[in-house]
């Protein structure tokens, strides 16, 4: 690492997310794959109801980091799933973490997952849902997956105000080291409104809560700046594009719903 312990921890410090704070802040900064995933998570809980126990599947958890803080936070059991990080990786970050028995790490594509019908008792995904879930059909054989009465939250990538017709040229023009930050895969990105109204499709799900993280893209750029100084980074810096857009667009939106 290019800094010391003490500059990482007044990087990541954040008396919004005093859970996340506990954790070792190189690990936190090291498993960099967008927003600080503890901090979504953390955000998220505040409207879960996860008791010690109970079966929760981390839908795209990366490098599993909100897997291991679920489990260490709430006593839960997680299925730890990813696609672009393998099982293999993971586990090995859920040994050094000292959760193999409650943490279980699982390669599996979002429309082929090998699990029972209503095996979990909850479902979270952190910044993945967005990448299969704006599919008119995905939520419903997504929710098969969880009990009656069992919770699905997501946080997603997302924007304040939908895009209509040509997307704002801030967005679209290069910023310091990085090209456009506005690719067409930046489409699956919506509003709150937008997440509500395409779940509230779904006759299996009542919509608990569809709201935007208040200061959330100061949030993002505070982790962004963090893991730019230490050097995690794997791609360009999101930086610039963050405080241009200063909120205008880029958003975290949060999703709850219970299944029927
Ligand atoms: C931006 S990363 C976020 C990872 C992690 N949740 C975090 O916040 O650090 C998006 C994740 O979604 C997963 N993902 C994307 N498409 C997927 C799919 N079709 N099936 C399963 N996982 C998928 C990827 O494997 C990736 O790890």
């Amino acid at each position: 690492m290019k800094i010391s312990k003490k500059r990482m921890k007044e990087l990541l410090k954040n008396d919004n997310f005093p859970q996340s704070a506990k954790y070792d802040p190189e690990w936190v900064l090291k498993g960099w794959m967008g927003p600080n995933v503890l901090w979504l998570a953390e955000w998220l809980c505040e409207k879960m109801e996860l008791k010690p126990g109970m079966r929760v599947l981390d839908m795209g958890c990366g490098k599993a980091l909100s897997s291991i803080f679920l489990a260490k936070e709430y006593g839960v059991q997680v299925w730890a799933n990813d696609l672009w990080i393998s099982a293999a990786e993971n586990w090995q970050r859920i040994k050094e973490a000292g959760m193999e028995n409650q943490v279980y790490p699982i390669h599996a594509e979002a429309h082929d997952l090998p699990y029972a019908d209503g095996f979990f008792d909850a479902i979270v995904s952190l910044d993945s849902y967005q990448y299969y879930g704006t599919d008119d059909l995905y939520l419903d054989y997504f929710q098969k997956f969880l009990r009656p009465g069992g919770q699905i939250g997501i946080v997603v990538a997302g924007l304040a105000r939908e895009i209509k017709g040509k997307v704002p040229e801030h967005l679209t023009r290069p910023h310091h080291d990085r090209d456009s930050f506005w690719v067409d895969e930046c489409w699956c990105f919506h509003t709150a409104d937008w997440w509500r109204n395409h779940w509230d499709h779904n006759s299996t799900v009542e919509v608990e809560v569809a709201d935007v993280m208040p200061d959330g893209w100061k949030h993002w750029l505070q982790y962004e700046q963090a893991c730019d100084e230490a050097g995690t980074l794997i791609f360009p810096s999101e930086a610039g594009l963050l405080r241009v857009d200063a909120g205008r667009y880029l958003a975290l939106i949060r999703m709850v719903a219970r299944k029927k």
